[in-house]
């Protein structure tokens, strides 16, 4: 039934990794696939899968004038997002996953996986992807081999990570590397057609071994669910080893920022997904902050380790970016914007009548005829959106125009500050400092936001999301805010921490504040202040710029009123918000810290007062 393997199966002569082979001999056995590829990463090999891609279907090449070398995408229509309720932490004791994970006896979860992945792969091309999370070779860099029948999942792993033959050169003969095993799951019976976007509507899984530091992912082609050294290693897994070695996996942008008086600060800022990180990590700043600039390093993960002179230093682990297409503009972010011209997988988009893509929000007038993200027709007056809300780009982080000139180096950037951000759209004011670190790992453990589109399920709904890891941390959530608290006072100079939020609305429901490139106003204030600046105010929640300490040239349209309800501490708003708070640490049990604790405790006194 399943053909014999030809001789082009065989592993290329320079992989010399003995378990690597008998790792990936074990899989192919267990998912049987047609043929197995070794992906080099090469040039000529992204263009064979592509124009293989273009031929089953799965991809669109765009006009090749508009927008050079790129393609679109669309999704199956259930298979659309991060798909949280099917992601598991499958630790060795239920406790160690803790409250916030989904958890499976492990080896109840090998039997599934055992069952799913049985002949999975039956019809298809199995290929290895060697990736090195990070600069290969920096000690901050993690390898990775991912096993997958997908084509797409390879060519966005390219741009995604440092793919091919360099990595596995890297590991020699005995090298550390996480296997993760992925698969759409849906074999194909001989002689059966494909279809453009293969998954499996049935059983989707996203499973972690924490001990073992492994991945099996089932059933989804999508993003965090399927292109798995983002989420599953460079955050789930390396949250684990993070914790084991004294260092932090973040769902962090991580930005440069440089005054006219030449000082310049890094910044890193954890923000839900799709709120905001893409965005400020590529900030231009408005034009009266004339000498200001603001460079990228990563836009949504971040590896910090302490360094020898007492600071942390970040890497941005990834080599692309997956990021939010609606929303994005010339006028909200145009470095993203030149970043998009050319090379880039479009994935769920809609097309334009000549060959190019469109979404909600990319320019002010929309196009009065468009082919949605599902292929059908679409018109202005069609009541649904041309574009699906979670759809995203895939492209080289290199491309970007605002690219910091020490993105790739091995040894990181050292970091002044931590921002906390979530969508609020009462509450929580513009920005606030923490006065001391633990007050800070409050401040972040309690970070609440309303959901987006970038996990399936109901949008709008506020709910606790710590540090913005809910979803991405590998381990007790408890036993991962007392590692936030021991690796604070490990250093000598932990980053300062404030908490943001571009998100309040007015009573007419409409955004407050302009945000965007205006959100460098608050960046001033929290670069300023990591320089010793003392403009502020102490106020219950921490310290607080006072509208005097906010550079408000060229928005002079922005009142004095209008920065009070931006700012306005409410108590009966802060009353619920503190009895959240104490849902979320009413579930850690023993695992509560006891700093948090009094810090829980100082606060209701604060607020009541
Ligand atoms: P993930 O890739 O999902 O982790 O998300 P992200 O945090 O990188 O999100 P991204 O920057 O792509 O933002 C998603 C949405 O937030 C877009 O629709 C933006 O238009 C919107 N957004 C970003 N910054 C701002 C801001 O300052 N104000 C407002 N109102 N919206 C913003
Ligand atoms: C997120 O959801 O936070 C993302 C997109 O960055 S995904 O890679 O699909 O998880
Ligand atoms: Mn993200």
């Amino acid at each position: 039934m399943n053909k014999p393997m030809t001789d082009s199966s065989a592993a290329p002569s320079y992989v010399r990794h003995r378990r690597l082979l008998e790792w990936v001999a074990g899989v192919v056995a267990l998912t049987k696939p047609e043929r197995v590829v070794w992906c080099d990463g090469s040039e000529e090999e992204n263009e064979r899968l592509c124009s293989e891609l273009v031929s089953a279907g799965t991809f669109l090449k765009l006009n090749e004038k508009l927008r050079p070398n790129s393609y679109l995408a669309r999704s199956h229509p259930t298979d659309v997002a991060r798909m949280e309720d099917r992601t598991f932490i499958c630790s060795a004791r239920k406790d160690d996953a803790g409250p916030t994970n989904n958890w499976m006896d492990a080896g109840e979860m090998r039997g599934t996986l055992n069952r799913l992945f049985d002949g999975c792969m039956r019809g298809r091309t199995l290929y290895v992807i060697p990736f090195s999370m990070g600069p290969i070779g920096s000690h901050i860099a993690q390898v990775g081999v991912e096993v997958s029948d997908s084509a797409y999942v390879v060519v966005n792993m390219r741009m995604m990570t440092r793919m091919g033959r360099a990595v596995i050169e890297h590991l020699g003969e005995d090298g550390t590397f996480v296997p993760c095993v992925h698969s759409v799951g849906a074999p194909l019976a001989p002689g059966q057609k494909d279809v453009a976007w293969p998954c499996n509507d049935s059983e989707k899984w996203i499973v972690h071994f924490p001990e073992t530091r492994e991945i099996w992912s089932f059933g989804s082609g999508y993003g965090g669910n399927a292109l798995l050294g983002k989420k599953c290693l460079a955050l789930r897994i390396a949250s684990i080893m993070a914790r084991d070695e004294g260092w932090l996996a973040e769902h962090m942008l991580i930005l440069g920022v440089e005054s006219p008086n030449g000082a310049k600060h890094y910044v890193s800022a954890a923000f839900p997904s799709a709120c905001g990180k893409t965005n400020f990590a590529m900030l231009i700043p408005p034009k009266s902050f004339a000498g200001w600039k603001v460079t990228t390093v990563g836009e949504d993960i971040a590896w910090l380790k302490p360094g020898k002179d007492g600071r942390f230093y970040a890497i941005n682990p990834e080599a692309g970016f997956f990021g939010v297409a609606p929303g994005t503009s010339e006028a909200t972010n145009p470095n993203a914007m030149k970043t998009l011209r050319s090379n880039v997988i479009f994935t769920n988009v809609a097309l334009t009548p000549d060959g190019d893509v469109w979404w909600e929000g990319m320019t002010e007038t929309t196009p009065e005829k468009l082919i949605d993200w599902q292929g059908k027709d679409w018109t202005p007056d069609s009541g649904r959106l041309a574009a699906h809300a979670n759809a995203r780009f895939t492209v080289p982080a290199a491309q970007c125009p605002s690219m910091d000139e020490k993105w790739e180096d091995p040894a990181g950037v050292p970091i002044s500050a931590f921002l906390f951000g979530g969508r609020r759209s009462s509450t929580v004011p513009l920005v606030v400092e923490a006065p001391s670190w633990e007050d800070g790992v409050y401040m972040a453990a309690t970070l609440g936001s309303e959901t987006t589109a970038a996990i399936t399920g109901k949008v709008g709904v506020v709910r606790r999301d710590p540090m913005a890891m809910l979803a991405f941390c590998g381990y007790h959530i408890g036993d991962y805010f007392a590692h936030w608290l021991k690796v604070g006072k490990a250093v000598s100079q932990p980053p300062r921490i404030f908490r943001v939020n571009w998100f309040r609305r007015n009573a007419a429901g409409k955004f407050i504040w302009p945000g965007f490139g205006e959100n460098m106003r608050v960046l001033q204030w929290i670069v300023e202040r990591c320089e010793g600046s003392t403009k502020g105010a102490a106020t219950p929640l921490g310290i607080m710029p006072r509208y005097e300490d906010i550079s408000w040239k060229g928005l002079e349209k922005f009142t004095r009123d209008d920065y009070a309800t931006l700012s306005e501490v409410e108590r009966g708003a802060w009353a619920d918000e503190l009895h959240a708070h104490d849902e979320l640490l009413g579930r850690l049990g023993t695992h509560l810290p006891g700093e948090l604790e009094a810090r829980r405790t100082r606060l209701h006194a604060n607020l009541a007062v």
